[in-house]
């Protein structure tokens, strides 16, 4: 939980960094206003929040390979088997966007959760059932998702 919510006001603060930078001098607080179709969310990625590396038949993808082969690449040797569960938790972390009132979450799909080696051979129904879930959840509440297909987690196969 806290992972999950520290990655979320990392997101925050760094947008706000970025916003907040005057690109020109401006006295009219008018040229500091967003535009009306501005769009506010928060973001995550698989890797960084699910956890659940190997539940449900899911398949190794690059940072698992990495994080398990070759723990010294990582400075304090942890990984991402756990993470902030959110693979088990997903309605818990609806929650948190539901509380932190935005209307738009962006995460990413595991390809290596819904093709577990990688090709459309061998699609996993429980894979997709995890994010079908989620997306329902999030329409439920009026949340739109957003979704990236892939963020730099290849499945370790196509990787070979
Ligand atoms: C999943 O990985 C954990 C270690 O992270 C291991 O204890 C467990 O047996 C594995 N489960 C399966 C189904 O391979
Ligand atoms: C499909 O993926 C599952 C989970 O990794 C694996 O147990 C199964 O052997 C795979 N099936 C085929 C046909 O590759």
């Amino acid at each position: 939980m806290d992972k999950l919510y520290l990655h979320l006001i990392t997101f925050l603060c760094c947008f706000a960094l970025c916003v907040s930078l005057p690109t020109r001098p401006s006295v009219e607080p008018k040229g500091r206003q967003f535009p009306h179709d501005f769009i506010w969310g928060i973001g995550t990625s698989a890797y960084q929040i699910e956890g659940g590396w190997n539940a449900s038949g899911k398949g190794e993808s690059i940072w698992d390979h990495l994080t398990h082969n070759y723990p010294e690449k990582i400075i304090d040797q942890s990984n991402g088997d756990v993470s902030s569960d959110s693979y088990h938790q997903w309605r818990r972390d609806v929650q948190m966007v539901r509380d932190l009132n935005v209307h738009v979450y962006r995460f990413s799909i595991s390809w290596s959760r819904i093709m577990p080696g990688g090709y459309m051979n061998n699609v996993s129904s429980e894979g997709i059932r995890y994010y079908s879930d989620l997306i329902n959840e999030l329409l439920h509440y009026n949340i739109t998702p957003m979704v990236t297909i892939y963020h730099w987690d290849l499945p370790q196969r196509l990787q070979e």
